[in-house]
């Protein structure tokens, strides 16, 4: 019988705690066992401001999924988000060592920690060094060095870095539940690796997580991570102007904004022109609020449309910021609670001028039904990044103990960082 493992990983959001527990077996087949999804408390726009109330949350998610998969918990990779969150591209450049010019990964490792050699302020930290290339004597887009011959090593990485007390708190809360932090990954970067094929990443991709505190961007060119970064603005900030607009509860609006189509009603045959007048207003009473009037459609929509145009505007000055303005031939790729709004792929594609789709987690097993939703990209990213984290590290024998370089699941070592493209 092959062997299995499992792999925990916690989405903590700013509206959900997702827990997924997965199976994964020696053949490298993984299947999703266990899901605990539960309403977050103590997180806002993406950072933990009350650890009590996270904690709790946590807690809540980890015994749904330990009771649905019947496994219980000890260690899992962890997603962070928040406007804390900023990345640069840096070079590091290094003499190979060996007198015959062959490149070890002992060179690897040294050119990889060479551009970390940025400097940053006290309170931050290095989150992820990706490599995105090697250069070896000036020939570029060397994917793995070692074994190489040459004279000079050259890397280009993405270096993303996070406030430290955001990163630690979110640690804290995971370790006072009982559950180790196998790693703290930026949640758009674990996203990725379940919604993002490499002809996407090749081609030039925008990802957008549209959260309820955050929207997550990850852009990828030439087949590595480019930019990455969170906004601090997510789809509950539709749901607080809708509030606002109408004088209306925050969950009144919620309801509302969820029963939106942003685009104009389709005359499908055999409609009556008077139910789709009838649809114009929206009666307040149906949706809980006491001496409800009606209010038109049209101005609902033009509340939402305000709001994501004005977001859409953030993420085009990101991408311009990007230096890819016009370049992103794979388009737009939208994830998230955000993404399930009604009409908002027609709403990105005249704001952003881009293709946009909605990404479904690919390639998911086990409770597939469940999850396959915009709104489990991560977690499951998060599973797919933790695989390819324990196979890395499989791969170059060196014990998991030995990674444990330092509390709080940052490991220094570049080992977990390398070859994440
Ligand atoms: N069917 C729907 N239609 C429109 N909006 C929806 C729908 N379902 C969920 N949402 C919105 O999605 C948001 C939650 O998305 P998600 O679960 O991805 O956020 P999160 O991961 O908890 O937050 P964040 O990533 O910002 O920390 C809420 O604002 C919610 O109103
Ligand atoms: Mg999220």
């Amino acid at each position: 019988m092959p062997t299995q493992d499992y792999l925990v990983s916690i989405d903590v959001g700013t509206t959900k705690i997702c827990t997924l527990v997965a199976a994964y077996h020696e053949d490298g087949k993984m299947s999703v066992i266990g899901v605990g999804n539960v309403p977050s408390q103590g997180i806002r726009r993406g950072v933990v401001v009350n650890i009590e109330e996270t904690i709790s949350s946590i807690s809540a998610s980890l015994e749904e999924a330990e009771r649905m998969a019947g496994y219980p918990i000890q260690s899992a990779y962890v997603s962070i988000g928040g406007g804390h969150i900023s990345s640069l591209n840096s070079r590091g450049v290094i003499a190979v060592s060996r007198a015959d010019g062959e490149i070890s990964h002992e060179d690897v490792a040294r050119v990889i920690e060479a551009a970390q050699a940025i400097s940053l302020p006290m309170n931050r930290e290095i989150l992820h060094v990706l490599p995105r290339g090697f250069i070896v004597d000036g020939q570029e887009g060397v994917e793995n060095p070692a074994g190489m011959t040459g004279v000079r090593l050259e890397v280009e990485t993405h270096i993303v870095n996070a406030a430290s007390s955001s990163v630690r708190n979110l640690a804290k809360c995971v370790q006072q539940t009982g559950v180790e932090v196998e790693e703290v990954v930026l949640s758009p970067i674990a996203a990725a690796e379940a919604v993002l094929s490499s002809e996407d990443r090749e081609l030039g991709v925008v990802l957008l997580d549209i959260g309820g505190g955050t929207t997550d961007i990850a852009i990828f060119v030439e087949g590595s991570i480019w930019h990455s970064t969170v906004l601090p603005v997510g789809s509950n900030h539709i749901t607080n102007d809708i509030a606002i607009g109408l004088r209306i509860p925050f969950e009144a609006a919620e309801k509302i904004k969820k029963n939106t189509t942003l685009s104009m009603p389709t005359f499908e045959e055999g409609t009556l022109f008077e139910d789709v007048n009838r649809n114009n207003t929206i009666d307040l009473s149906h949706y809980g609020v006491e001496n409800g009037s009606q209010v038109l459609r049209s101005d609902v929509n033009s509340i939402i449309e305000a709001r994501l145009s004005e977001m859409f505007d953030m993420v085009g000055q990101e991408i311009k910021k990007a230096g890819q303005e016009g370049l992103l031939a794979g388009g737009c790729v939208m994830i998230g609670g955000g993404s399930l709004l009604s009409g908002i792929v027609d709403s990105a594609k005249e704001n952003l001028r881009l293709p946009v789709r909605i990404g479904k987690p690919r390639d998911v097993i086990g409770l597939a039904d469940e999850i396959n939703s915009p709104l489990y990209v991560t977690p499951i990213g998060l599973l797919l990044w933790g695989m390819k984290s324990r196979r890395q590290r499989e791969m170059v024998r060196v014990s998991p103990i030995q990674l444990w370089s330092n509390a709080f699941g940052k490991v220094r070592g570049w080992v977990k960082r390398s070859f994440f493209p």
